[in-house]
């Protein structure tokens, strides 16, 4: 990876991820590691730069997050935000403090006064993001105070020997309006980073671990049809060829083409040993009379556990097992070397593996955002159509047939869901929202279609506007597109005579409707 490594500093902030992703916007990877990470451990991963994040402690309180002190010493740049800057500014010769006069949230008027390096470029005055109790209330002469608010007299420092800088405001919110350029100053001007990082090197670096990691043992990597665990497969595919074995497990509750187009995918373009395991009978059957929705979560979580475990258990030399694990899917938990340790979010993971099953892990994908992924989806190859799908949930379809699960209703639900998605993609919609599906009702109600009377089923169509699906507001779909998806669900699909629109939004409502 070019040797240009920064490491985010976490001390709990709410924006530590959005400064790691406007890091790489800049073209240099980096790591987001835990707040106390050895000074010995830093020197040895050998970063250009450290970002202290910001967090919601007070630096002077009992048990406050603190770095190791000896950080300071290495000679690396340091960049705090925020929290970041109190505690470096405490640590080197400042006072912190806080108290009704020294809150300060939302936009707020920055002045500099000294274009210092950091500065570089940026307006005398400009709109900076604030969100502080504490600030920074007095510095030693060891240090140079570079802008100032109203609320705020010391709002950008630098040390005058050491790299070190603070800023009481978030460069990386999008409301500080010239966040980036400070970034880009402290990356390329401090750090002396050239700003060489891309996907590509990503992949020859990540390709190389994987390799050395593998030796010429045999790696399981269970495919879902999703994006991540698509991307992990193809990476490894990439990097290890015939040593993978991919195992996609048909359990009848997919929609429609899926499988086809799993199979097309890696078999036939990119030439993998690829078992597709038909278990469609056995997750319908044990699903027969089940209404409950987490009932059917349990049963399909734990089908999916046998079936992959036999299959797995099933070729011989098998040693690791590889997961499309992302940064946002790993929670800090402390622990491990350099943190956040992974702990998988257990909340709905259906397609989780025991650890029983015995094979040391490989999660090549663990430091990315999904729209990272995605791109190094592309960069490897995959289709659109893969690396742009909508999430879908590992119960699949169960959880859209409210109710009972039977083919019959399956079938129904498919071709009302195809339409859907179809007509999202023909007017461009489908790139515009975060995911989108049918839901088939147990409800029924009369119409009339020709001369006759209907009684039939009722569809929900459900479509979400939303950044990490924690929260979500329905999508303004345009009235003459919803009239098109209506009008042909109900011509083209027996059993269907009426369709509704899901305006609710995550809280109250969730986005599945189980
Ligand atoms: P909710 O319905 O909780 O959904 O608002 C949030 C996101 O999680 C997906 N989801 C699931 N994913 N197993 C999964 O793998 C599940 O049981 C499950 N339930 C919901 C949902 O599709 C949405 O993206």
């Amino acid at each position: 990876m070019n040797g240009e490594l920064v490491l985010i500093f976490d001390f709990g902030s709410q924006f530590g991820q959005l400064i790691a992703r406007r890091v790489r916007e800049l073209n240099v990877f980096c790591q987001v590691v835990r707040h106390d990470i050895p000074a010995e451990r830093v020197k040895a991963l050998n970063p250009k730069g450290l970002i202290f994040s910001g967090g919601p402690a007070s630096v002077y309180e009992p048990g406050a997050p603190k770095c190791d002190p000896k950080v300071f010493d290495l000679g690396v740049p340091v960049l705090g935000i925020c929290y970041g800057m109190q505690l470096a500014a405490q640590a080197l010769g400042g006072t912190v403090g806080g108290g009704a006069h020294t809150r300060e949230y939302g936009r707020a008027t920055l002045t500099v006064t000294d274009p210092d390096a950091l500065f570089r470029g940026y307006p005398k005055e400009s709109t900076v993001w604030m969100s502080h109790g504490d600030q920074v209330q007095t510095v030693s002469a060891d240090w140079v105070p570079l802008a100032t608010t109203d609320a705020c007299p010391i709002a950008a420092v630098r040390h005058r020997t050491r790299p070190v800088f603070g800023l009481q405001f978030h460069p990386e919110v999008s409301h500080t309006t010239h966040g980036r350029l400070i970034l880009q100053n402290f990356l390329r001007d401090v750090c002396g980073c050239q700003g060489l990082w891309k996907m590509q090197t990503f992949v020859e670096k990540t390709v190389a671990e994987v390799r050395e990691k593998v030796g010429n043992k045999r790696v399981i990597c269970g495919l879902s049809g999703g994006v991540d665990s698509s991307v992990c497969a193809a990476l490894l595919v990439k990097a290890i060829g015939p040593q993978v074995t991919c195992i996609y497990v048909d359990n009848g509750l997919m929609r429609e083409g899926e499988t086809e187009l799993v199979r097309h995918t890696f078999r036939d373009w990119f030439k993998a040993d690829l078992h597709a395991v038909d278990a469609r009978d056995r997750f319908l059957s044990a699903l027969q009379g089940v209404t409950d929705p987490q009932e059917k979560r349990r049963i399909i979580g734990r089908v999916f556990i046998d079936v992959f475990k036999h299959e797995a258990l099933s070729i011989p030399d098998a040693h690791f097992l590889a997961q499309g694990t992302l940064y946002p899917d790993v929670i800090e938990s402390g622990g491990s070397a350099d943190g956040p340790a992974a702990t998988i979010k257990l909340h709905h993971n259906v397609g989780g593996l025991p650890a029983e099953l015995g094979f040391e892990l490989i999660e090549p994908l663990r430091d990315l955002f999904k729209d990272e992924v995605r791109k190094l989806g592309l960069e490897l190859g995959l289709p659109e159509e893969v690396v742009w799908r909508h999430p879908f949930p590992g119960p699949g379809l169960a959880v859209r047939c409210l109710g009972e699960v039977t083919p019959e209703k399956l079938s129904t639900l498919r071709k009302a869901d195809t339409i859907f998605i179809e007509e999202l993609h023909k007017s461009g919609w489908y790139r515009k929202t975060a995911q989108a599906f049918a839901v088939l009702l147990p409800v029924q109600s009369v119409g009339v279609m020709g001369d006759g009377r209907t009684y039939e089923n009722t569809v929900a169509l459900r479509c979400v506007q939303t950044d990490d699906f924690m929260t979500a507001d329905w999508s303004q779909l345009p009235y003459d597109l919803l009239a098109k998806v209506a009008t042909t669900i109900i011509n083209r699909v027996p059993g269907v005579n009426r369709v509704v629109y899901d305006i609710s939004s995550k809280p109250p409502a969730t986005i599945e409707w189980e």
